[in-house]
Order: structure tokens, then sequence, then C-alpha cells
């Protein structure tokens, strides 16, 4: 802002010499005036001869102690000089009208001058050569750049003053407007690292509110995140827990037996109970790639998802036959294409129809299905087991819920929830609902297709737009 303002400062104090130097100028222009003019009616012709008296008024040009000097001369019709000073010459390139005295600054004997020029004509036919005589005038400038400074530095002590004014002005105001961000700003530095409670709105400008508005529901949507991210950590360590203390007493158990019967039955349910714990681990490594959109693993390819889902039935064909379970695959046979990660699409089907297959006891039917709906691929899977109850169907979508007594110990409560996850990154929803018959469970997982069609009509629009 200073150097602005100097530069302001600097083109009004040009502008104000100017100004000065022409008002000096008009004033003393007045005086030199009357004294060409003075000049200029003591000239007269007699016996054919130019005689000129110089009157003593006119060279009374002593202003307020300040001595100037005084030159003049005047100039026979061919511009020979008939009294005065000879080296006083007309300056070059002035055309005078006749009568009208003519003033400009000019330069005589290491003098800055003002010189007034006169042209008069003396009305005498008997003159050889013309009867019109050039009288030139000419005045030292000190007085009158004494007072171009004077003015000057008048009107610039006004402008500097008028600026500092502002100046102070601006700067009280601006350090008022900053002071309560400064203080916000001193008050967010020294917050703890986990501090995330809204700044107070009410101590800023109301200009700057919205921002802190924004600042505020962003560190609000952090905080909840970090709450979730905290607890699945404290939850996750309780769930690793429990299984390794089993997994400790059957090793202390084992270890103090001596029939070898035992002890291979022992070793057995440990692996049993370390199988466990791995897929719990696994399932929570998936589930932290499927909440990070920023994953590599994330990558998005075009894909089609009724061949995944037809792959996954093929999976799990052995593990049905296994159980006794039917398990079928329907699909229209035309392909489902979208955007997607086919590993994590992949692991979002099988949570499902492991699901399926684990809760429904032998005997049962599991279909999973993959048909399109306009936009959107369905994938539902339905089984005809125990179902879920319609007040546990939020709930099942919560990390690590288990519905007590469902029989099978290994499970991590994770499932629903990666089949959540993925299918919310992938622009979907999922559905859970009575199976056929309103027996059973029919989970439902709707994504948006991606065809070719679908991207040539987007297009479209998008250019007729
Ligand atoms: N097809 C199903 N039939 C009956 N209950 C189910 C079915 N799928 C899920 N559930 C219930 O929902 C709960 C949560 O499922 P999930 O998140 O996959 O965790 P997990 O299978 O590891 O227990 C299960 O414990 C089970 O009680
Ligand atoms: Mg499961």
């Amino acid at each position: 802002m200073l150097p602005s303002l100097a530069l302001i400062l600097l083109m009004t104090a040009v502008w104000s010499y100017r100004n000065a130097m022409g008002a000096a100028n008009h004033a003393y222009d007045r005086s030199l005036t009357t004294a060409i003019r003075a000049i200029a009616e003591n000239i007269h012709v007699s016996d054919g001869r130019i005689l000129a008296d110089i009157p003593y008024s006119a060279m009374d040009l002593i202003d307020e102690g300040v001595q100037e000097r005084i030159y003049y001369a005047i100039l026979g019709p061919d511009g020979v000089t008939l009294t005065g000073y000879e080296d006083l010459m007309l300056p070059e390139g002035l055309d005078p009208e006749r009568g009208v005295p003519l003033m400009v600054d000019a330069h005589f004997r290491e003098h800055d001058v003002r010189m007034g020029i006169l042209e008069k004509r003396l009305y005498a036919p008997e003159l050889p050569g013309g009867d019109t005589v050039t009288i030139l005038f000419a005045e030292t400038t000190e007085a009158r750049t004494q007072l171009a400074l004077r003015l000057f530095l008048d009107s610039l002590m006004w402008q500097i003053l008028l600026v500092a004014v502002v100046v102070v002005i601006l700067v009280f105001a601006l350090s008022r407007t900053f002071h309560p961000l400064l203080a916000l700003r001193e008050s967010i530095r020294q917050r703890g690292t986990e501090d995330l409670t809204p700044v107070p709105v009410n101590e800023v400008p109301t200009e700057v509110r919205p921002l802190i508005d924004a600042i505020n529901s962003h560190m609000s949507r952090l905080a909840q995140m970090l709450q979730t991210r905290r607890r699945f950590l404290a939850d996750a360590a309780h769930q690793i827990r429990t299984p390794l203390a089993v997994l400790g007493t059957q090793a202390e158990y084992g270890g103090r037996q001596s029939d070898p019967e035992e002890m291979r039955r022992t070793f057995a349910s440990m692996l049993d109970s370390i199988r466990g714990t791995r897929h719990m681990a696994n399932q929570m490594l998936i589930l932290a790639r499927a909440e990070q959109a920023s994953d590599p693993l994330q990558e998005r390819a075009a894909l089609d998802i009724a061949e995944l889902a037809r792959d996954v039935a093929g999976d799990f064909a052995a593990l049905a036959l296994e159980k006794r379970i039917e398990l079928a695959f329907e699909a229209p046979g035309a392909p489902l294409r979208l955007n997607g990660n086919a590993t994590m699409l992949r692991e979002m089907i099988s949570n499902v129809v492991d699901n399926a297959l684990r809760y429904t006891p032998a005997g049962g039917h599991v279909t999973l299905s993959a048909t399109r709906l306009r936009t959107r691929a369905v994938l539902r899977v339905t089984d005809d087991g125990p179902g879920i109850p319609v007040a546990e169907r939020d709930k099942v979508f919560q990390r690590f819920y288990r519905i007590l007594g469902s029989g099978d110990s290994e499970g991590s409560g994770l499932g629903l929830c990666i089949v959540q996850e993925i299918g919310k990154t992938h622009g979907g929803t999922v559905h859970l609902g009575d199976g056929p018959g309103g027996r059973g469970l029919s989970v439902e997982i709707i994504l948006p297709i991606e065809d070719l069609w679908l991207e040539y009509t987007r297009r479209a629009n998008r250019t007729s737009d």
C-alpha cells in the first residue's frame, strides 16, 4: 500500500508544481505586460527616425526585496536593434500577433528569463522598410520561482498531511478489523491436536462467518470420523483379544495332556480358532480398504458384474455341496457393465453368499441372481434359512454386530458392513428383505450401470446443453 501511496503523492506533487508555476507566471506576467505596454506607448517617429524613451515606471519591477534583472531591446522593422541590449534576440519560431503581448520562457546571459514580446505599428508611411517595431522585454524569474515554490510547498504540505491522516485511519481500521481474526488465529494455534470443537463464530466479523461455518462443519465431520475410527480400533482390539485368549487356554490345556489323541483334538480346535482369527483380521483389512477410496486397490475398470457374480457362485459350489444346500445362479445372459473394482465387488458378493450358506441349515436353497432394472444392476441373494428379524435389520450393518445364537463361531460381524461400504463406494445401496414366500432372507444390492449406451446418451445430453 505504501509504495502506491508514494507514487500517487509524487504524481500530485508534479501536478501541483506545474500549477504553482502557472499561478506565479499569471501574476507576474501582468506587470510584465504593463511594462512592455508603457515602453510601446513611448515609441514615436520624428524626422523619419524612430525614437524610444524607456519610462522609469517600466523598470520599476522590484518585488518584495528580490531585485530582478531586466533586459530590453527594441528592434526596428528590419530586425536590427534600435536601442537596448544588442544580444537580446527574438526567440526563433515565434510569430507574435501584432498589438498583443506574447509571453515566453527564455534564456539570456546565463539567466532564466520570462520574455514579453510586442509588435507595434507606428503608422509612419515615411519610414523606409516598414513601420512595425518589435519590443522585447525580459525579466529574470527569481521572484516567480520563489512564489511558485512557496505555493508548491504549501500544497505539498497539505497533501502529505492528507495522506498521513488516511494512512493512520487505514491502519487503525485494518487493525480493528483484523484483531478478531488474529486472536482467532492465536487460539487455533494453541489448540491441542485432538481438539476439534467448533470455532466460536460470534467473535469474528460477519464477512468471514461463512468461512468459519464451513471450517466448523468440516471439523465436526472430522471429529465424527475420528470417533468412529477410535471406536473401531477399540472394538477390533477387543475382538482380536478374545480368540487369542481362547487360543492361549487351548494351548495350555493341550500342553497338559499326555494322551496323543486328546492333544490332536486340541490342535484341531486351536486351528479352528486360528482360522477364525485370521478371517476376522482379513475382514478388518478389507473393511479398512473399502472405506479408503484413495487406496490403489480401489482402482476401477470396466467389468461385467453378472459374470463376476457367476464366478463367485462357482467358488461357493463346493461349500454348498458340502453343506447340502442347493445353490442356484440366475442371470439374463446379457452383460451388466459397470465401472468398478473387481476385487472389492467380488468380496462384496462373496460376503452375502457366504452369509446365506452359513446361516441356512442343510437342505435349504440359496439363489444368487444378477438382473438389470433400467439403469441399474440388481444383485440379489435369497435363502430360506432363519432370516433376520425386522428389528435387527438395521443393526446387522454395524461393525462387529452379530446376532447371538446364530450358531456359527467363524464370524466377525463385519461382513454386511463390508458389503455396504463397497456398495456405497460404487454408488449403490444395500437392502434387506424377506426371502421368497416370506421365509429366510433376501439381500439386494443395487448398483448404477455404466454401459456404452448410457455413456453415449449422457455425452449426447452434455453436448446438447
Ligand atoms: N442370510 C442370513 N440369514 C440369517 N442371518 C443372517 C444372514 N446374513 C447375516 N445374518 C445375520 O447378520 C449378522 C451379521 O452378519 P455379518 O455382518 O456378515 O457378520 P458375520 O457373518 O461375521 O456374523 C450375522 O451374525 C447373522 O446373525
Ligand atoms: Mg458374514
